[in-house]
């Protein structure tokens, strides 16, 4: 007997998708699975309130497990609750979010934070509705701090639970597309069971991070194999269907890294939105030639170019930036030219909180051992 559609199940059911009777135990399997094998011993589990359950999940957006651990740690230590996460400055969130990237991820954290302080009496709301109205806080995110953090049934679908659906169902086409999307959200809600929700939902993610990984995926281990189409096929590697690639455009840029006579270093605070956005950087310029004419006219002093550090590449979504820092002498900066706000002179022996871009952080030890 199939079992009926379940609650929060939007309009799909067992039967239009067309499920087979070796899914009729499918989560029983997958729980069975979890508590031999699943995760229970993350950072963000012990305790598992509903505040570290939101931090994790928003680290782990795009972030594997093993990269956040440390991240999580030293935030939990900074900012224990809600209200002194919202009551830090933007710069101390930043500086903590420092190498992890996807930097909007935290401002939005952030700015969520104060929203809950202001208009939510400081509370997560449980409901997967007000949860995604909050910013930085998506579907999948949604049902992951409602069934994580609050033990409600709630579906997701993040990156390791697409993979497992788009090959046990061998779902055509690329997850980003919408319809693709849609029809993998119908498979999770369908298969998402109300009891043990989050049990269930952490089973499907550490399956997707443990066993039916990107490549050479586990299937001996998996506790889905009998039934999964792209295994019986021979395909797992074919799903989920990549996106169809775009090279990315390179661009170039030159770093002007600026020091004073008292080995300090010149510093620009960039604008709110967009690549690097509120962290600290350069300056730069297109060209190596435009360098001391920069230094004429934002600071009003020479500059002599010292030296240039070896280019180097980093990778952004949609592009790849290639930068050449040149180092600079700077002769009597005049102090009167400086926005306090929007640039600062940097010591390097002294640092403080701010945060940095992850190719600055990597360019001023460079030049700190070089100085030492
Ligand atoms: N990826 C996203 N959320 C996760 C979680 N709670 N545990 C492990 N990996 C995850």
């Amino acid at each position: 007997m199939s079992k009926p559609p379940l609650s929060g199940c939007r309009g799909a059911s067992r039967e239009t998708l067309c499920l087979s009777t070796s899914e009729d135990d499918f989560s029983d399997r997958v729980l069975a699975w979890f508590d031999r094998h699943g995760r229970k011993h993350l950072p963000w589990q012990q305790p598992r309130t509903p505040y570290r359950v939101w931090v994790s999940e928003i680290m782990l957006q795009q972030t594997q497990v093993g990269t956040v651990i440390d991240y999580f740690e030293r935030f939990m230590a900074a900012f224990p609750d809600l209200a002194s996460l919202a009551q830090a400055p933007q710069d101390r969130v930043l500086h903590l979010w420092s190498g992890l990237g996807y930097y909007a991820r935290a401002r939005n954290l952030h700015r969520c934070a104060r929203q809950l302080m202001d208009e939510h009496q400081g509370v997560l709301p449980e409901d997967l509705q007000t949860l995604q109205s909050l910013p930085g806080i998506g579907r999948s995110t949604a049902g992951a701090i409602c069934s994580l953090g609050f033990g409600r049934f709630a579906p997701i679908l993040d990156g390791n639970v697409k993979r497992v659906l788009a090959r046990h169902f061998a779902v055509q086409g690329w997850p980003g597309q919408s319809a693709v999307q849609r029809r993998l959200w119908e498979y999770s809600e369908v298969l998402t069971p109300e009891q043990r929700t989050a049990d269930y939902n952490q089973a499907m993610m550490d399956l997707g991070a443990l066993v039916c990984t990107r490549t050479q995926p586990g299937c001996e281990d998996c506790p889905l194999k009998t039934g999964c189409r792209a295994h019986a096929l021979g395909q797992t590697e074919h799903y989920p269907m990549p996106k169809p690639r775009r090279t990315r455009p390179v661009r170039s840029t030159h770093f002007l890294v600026l020091m004073d006579s008292q080995g300090r270093v010149l510093l620009e605070q960039r604008p709110p939105v967009g690549v690097w956005g509120g962290l600290w950087s350069f300056p730069e310029c297109a060209e190596a030639q435009q360098a001391t004419d920069w230094c004429e006219t934002a600071l009003g002093c020479r500059a002599d170019l010292a030296h240039r550090l070896q280019t180097r590449r980093h990778s952004f979504s949609h592009f790849h930036l290639e930068i050449t820092p040149l180092v600079l002498r700077v002769k009597n900066p005049a102090d009167r030219l400086m926005d306090a706000g929007v640039r600062v002179w940097y010591n390097l022996k002294c640092p403080d909180d701010r945060g940095l871009a992850a190719p600055v952080s990597q360019i001023l030890r460079e030049i700190e051992v070089g100085e030492t």
